[in-house]
């Protein structure tokens, strides 16, 4: 069995409201998504890491990373999912469809190796796959206009985190099945949809996914607090 991963890096990132897409930002020292390539490469489990940028794209060229011979790059999409599935297509010709693939975030650079390892040794033995999440600590509201209908039992809501683990060739097929369904806006929600139960794993609150300005100076906290 091979791993491989999947970076959408293809995002405007327009809640970041920045002159650049998020992914190119600096934090400590280095642009987001170098940051996170890095953390990913360090695992050092991945056959390949194929990573999903905007045909065109002036900055990625820029990164020093691009050479590394473990990284490719495919053409990012209109929509997260398409930049998924383009890098999915991109390790076609190496990837069987039982081997397993990461896919991760380029916005979400403070993830760990120890994570990496957690997925894949959690799950190794499951049919499909899962993500990392983690468990909701607020009370949960379902509310209509902007009135509470009821309190939702938070013991069964988690969030969504990545990396989502999956079986190549299942999650191509999701993904090709669910092509351009607004409601596919993670890689499990397409399995959920063809009726597989993909797995929870509880993530680390620190691996943030860079949303908004006030994210970066986060995000800068944690990759400190985790280098000590
Ligand atoms: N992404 C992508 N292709 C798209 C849209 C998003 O590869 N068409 C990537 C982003 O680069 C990011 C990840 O998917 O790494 C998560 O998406 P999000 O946080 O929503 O990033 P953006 O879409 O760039 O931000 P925004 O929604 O604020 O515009
Ligand atoms: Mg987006």
């Amino acid at each position: 069995t091979h791993y491989w991963a999947v970076v959408p890096a293809a995002g405007v990132g327009k809640r970041m409201q920045a002159d650049r897409p998020k992914q190119y930002l600096l934090l400590a020292g280095k642009p987001v998504l170098e940051q996170t390539l890095i953390r990913l490469l360090s695992a050092n489990i991945f056959s390949q890491i194929a990573v999903a940028i905007t045909p065109g794209d002036p900055y990625w060229p820029e990164l020093a990373i691009v050479n590394d011979t473990r990284i490719i790059t495919a053409p990012g999409g209109t929509e997260r999912a398409d930049s998924v599935l383009s890098g999915l297509n991109a390790l076609a010709d190496k990837a069987s469809d039982q081997d397993w693939v990461f896919v991760h975030d380029a916005a979400r650079p403070c993830l760990t190796a120890m994570d990496i390892y957690l997925l894949r040794d959690e799950l190794a033995n499951e049919p499909v796959g899962g993500i990392l999440a983690l468990p909701s600590h607020d009370t949960l509201k379902q509310v209509d206009a902007r009135s509470i209908m009821q309190t939702i039992d938070r013991n069964t809501i988690w969030r969504a985190l990545t990396p989502q683990m999956f079986r190549y060739g299942l999650l191509k097929q999701a993904l090709t099945e669910t092509a351009g369904n607004p409601a596919i806006t993670d890689e499990a929600s397409a399995l959920e949809l063809l009726g597989y139960t993909p797995k929870i794993v509880a993530g680390r609150p620190d691996n943030i996914k860079i949303t908004r300005p006030e994210d970066l100076a986060l995000a800068a906290f944690f990759l400190e607090q985790q280098a000590l």
